[in-house]
């Protein structure tokens, strides 16, 4: 099994390559299913997602669709809701399509259950969620429930495939776990 120390955590090897390519195409072909005659817009949440992404279009079987990128950060205020700061706005127009927003991990739900809003503001005919990994034991937001999951996970901390600790590792072919 293959180990990662990075920045003083230990990580090892949780899903390898075949493993990842195994849950992207089960993911592909649900999705093929759903939107076969349907012209979907994917919007890809940068930067973590830009792996996933990158492998879940090209395993679609059938689906005519375009791919479009944004870039958030959500932070707390001094209300009690958090806020959505657009780093990279939405570049294309997403009235009347059916929008699947393509995400590495969904957590408490937070970055998920504010897209989705602004989407459906936007109006988007559907809006449906992508995610590589998800934690189904810290969802805050239960509309942020992702239709689309490659694999889920409990609640360790998790790096590869896109996802970063601190901006790195986000180029490891596999998913790492921390180790205590
Ligand atoms: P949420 O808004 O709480 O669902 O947070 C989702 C975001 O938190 C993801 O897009 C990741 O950037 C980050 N995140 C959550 N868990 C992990 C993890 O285990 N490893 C790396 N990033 C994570
Ligand atoms: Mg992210």
């Amino acid at each position: 099994m293959r180990t990662i120390d990075e920045q003083g955590y230990h990580f090892e090897e949780w899903l390898t390559p075949s493993q990842i390519a195994k849950d992207v195409k089960q993911v592909a072909q649900q999705i093929s299913a759903d939107y076969k005659d349907k012209e979907p817009l994917f919007v890809v949440v940068l930067n973590g997602a830009f792996v996933f992404a990158s492998d879940l279009i090209r395993a679609l079987e059938d689906v005519r669709c375009e791919i479009t990128f944004i870039r958030v950060s959500s932070y707390w205020g001094m209300s009690s809701t958090g806020q959505l700061e657009f780093i990279v706005p939405l570049q294309q127009v997403v009235e009347n399509r059916d929008v699947i927003i393509v995400e590495d991990i969904v957590d408490t739900g937070l970055t998920i259950h504010q897209l989705k809003a602004h989407m459906r503001g936007l109006g988007a005919n559907t809006v449906s969620v992508a995610t590589m990994l998800f934690k189904p034991a810290k969802l805050e937001y239960e509309d942020a429930r992702p239709e689309y999951v490659g694999r889920e996970i409990s609640e360790e901390f998790v790096i590869g495939y896109g996802l970063d600790f601190d901006g790195f590792v986000r180029n490891l072919d596999a998913i790492y776990k921390v180790k205590e």
